[in-house]
């Protein structure tokens, strides 16, 4: 079993029956998904799921997971997910698969979120991963020349076959190449009020549990963020 799919099937054991589950998008989230396909055939479980992605949407239907919108629930009761990278005061960064915005809301209305990572994951400092900023097409040059003054290298990202890559909510994506984040909160801070910004990637105190698939096996930690 890889580490991605240990965290994944670890994750999914903190899923109880009648559970409101935000089901996250990426490779690691996918073991997480499959595993809950799997207790519902297997051991009746019965939850509700809330997708956070076109792909993620998919895969659940093939499963069989029953699934509302995020807007036909009062609150997720929890939400599961992968990340980019992780630092040691538990902030993350997410988007690396294009999906940081619904991500983003579903982790926003869940009472827990759990992130699932493998241990190369892990990192003292936010920032060698690119950020992922979601951006309006309309005037997402202009980002881009206020990025590149900034120094932060912003990249527009692209599809393997060379196109604008557009997301779920029919946005582009702006990795910004920072190399290392020395405060989060005032980046987080500057983005949100950039207009054409419709999100970034920086998802801070907001993850309640951390589930790391190791070579030495699986850890389960706490995060100081309860909620
Ligand atoms: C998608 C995400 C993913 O959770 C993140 O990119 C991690 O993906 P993976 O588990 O494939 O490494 O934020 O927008």
């Amino acid at each position: 079993m890889n580490l991605k799919q240990l965290a994944g099937i670890e994750a999914a054991k903190f899923v109880k029956d009648g559970m409101i589950v935000g089901l996250g998008t990426g490779s690691t989230a996918y073991y997480m998904v499959e595993e809950i396909g799997r207790r519902m055939r297997e051991e009746g479980l019965k939850i509700t799921g809330v997708t956070t992605s076109n792909a993620t949407k998919e895969q659940a239907e093939t499963l069989g997971i029953p699934l509302k919108s995020i807007d036909e629930v009062t609150e997720v009761d929890l939400t599961i997910d992968g990340a980019d990278e992780i630092s040691q005061d538990f902030q993350g960064i997410k988007g690396g698969g294009a999906a940081l915005l619904f991500e983003k809301i579903v982790a926003t209305y869940s009472k827990q979120t759990i992130w699932i990572v493998d241990e190369s994951k892990l990192v003292a400092k936010l920032g060698k991963f690119p950020l992922p900023v979601e951006v309006i097409p309309y005037g997402s040059q202009q980002l881009m020349r206020i990025f590149t003054k900034k120094g932060y290298n912003p990249v527009l990202r692209s599809t393997e076959t060379g196109e604008t890559l557009v997301t779920d909510g029919g946005h582009y994506i702006i990795d910004l190449h920072l190399d290392v984040i020395e405060d989060p909160e005032s980046l987080a801070t500057y983005l949100d009020q950039l207009v054409g910004v419709v999100e970034h990637g920086l998802f801070l105190s907001m993850v309640t549990k951390v589930i790391v698939g190791a070579d030495g096996g699986v850890t389960v930690t706490d995060t100081p963020f309860q909620k």
